[in-house]
């Protein structure tokens, strides 16, 4: 059945209340669905009696105009898979809906946690996201019955960020994440993936090819070296690494000690980012 369509904050309440239901699952998207997207909703299907994604493009979480106006935004297409995945609301609001009183004035600040790797490259885009992170968990709170948010592994510095926003604010809400999906060659799916062409998506797998090589050396308990994944960067020119990084799970902190000479144990984190022909993309894997 296709889902029902709502545009505002009252529509979306209304639809809530009416379906009353035991338990509801709630995904927040900026759309240009992919199967990263599908997965969450699936499992928002298979745990949920009324699953509802949005579809917000959030200004305010973009620092760069430029990143913003490209980014992809295909309402059509993405019903279409919001179809097939059996979403039954999807809250897809005009700016004006979402920040009705204008720009935030009140705003969450991210601390340290926001600081760090995306943070750095890309100065306030974690307030911006908490703030419409924060206001969309209370737009689609159910008020009664099990209430749970969902959110995907691929954006791991988001995904801590809103557990800490979730513990820290007490959020009546049960985050739930799923794990990275890839393409058959292991590229991390992600809407910006449509911004580039045959050649860039190629190149952009040294992404995956540095983690994995990280990743097996940590599997075999050997030292991590990372020197040998940076090295993979220096051999795709047109990729322009940000950073690779490997990190504890938790706090995101800087494992540095662990990388050259030591056999590695424990719980990890590798974390990368790098730009391909302007176009920003972040993968991780724990280890
Ligand atoms: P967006 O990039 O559309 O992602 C929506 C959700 O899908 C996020 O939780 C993201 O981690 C997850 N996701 C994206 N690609 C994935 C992949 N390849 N595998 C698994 N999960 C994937 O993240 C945002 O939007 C925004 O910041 C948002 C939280 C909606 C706030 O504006």
């Amino acid at each position: 059945m296709t889902p029902m369509i709502v545009h505002t904050r009252e529509e979306l309440k209304s639809a809530i209340a009416h379906a009353n239901p035991k338990s509801l699952g709630f995904v927040p998207t900026m759309g240009a669905l992919h199967e990263g997207h599908e997965r969450l909703f699936d499992k928002a299907r298979a745990e949920n009696e009324l699953v509802v994604i949005s579809i917000f493009v959030n200004e305010l979480q973009f620092n760069d105009a430029q990143d913003y106006a490209n980014y992809p935004r295909d309402l059509d297409t993405d019903l279409v898979m919001a179809t097939r995945a059996g979403v039954d609301i999807v809250f897809a609001p005009p700016a004006e809906e979402i920040y009705h009183a204008g720009k935030p004035l009140i705003q969450l600040h991210s601390g340290i946690l926001g600081e760090m790797y995306e943070g750095a490259s890309r100065p306030g885009h974690f307030d911006g996201m908490l703030a419409v992170v924060a206001k969309l968990l209370h737009l689609a709170d159910p008020r009664q019955g099990e209430y749970r948010a969902y959110f995907g592994q691929k954006d791991a510095q988001q995904l801590a960020l809103i557990r800490r926003m979730v513990a820290d604010l007490d959020y009546p809400v049960e985050l739930c994440s799923v794990p990275i999906v890839r393409s058959a060659r292991g590229l991390a799916l992600s809407s910006r993936n449509a911004l580039l062409n045959a050649e860039q998506l190629e190149a952009a797998l040294v992404l995956h090819r540095a983690i994995e090589l990280i990743a097996s050396r940590a599997a075999r308990h050997e030292p991590l070296n990372i020197d040998d994944a940076l090295g993979l960067f220096q051999m795709e020119p047109s990729v322009e690494l940000d950073y690779f990084v490997v990190v504890d799970p938790n706090t995101l902190q800087e494992l540095a000690f662990i990388c050259q000479d030591t056999p590695f144990t424990g719980e990890a984190l590798i974390l990368v980012a790098a730009k391909v022909g302007g176009v920003r993309l972040i993968d991780n894997q724990p280890i």
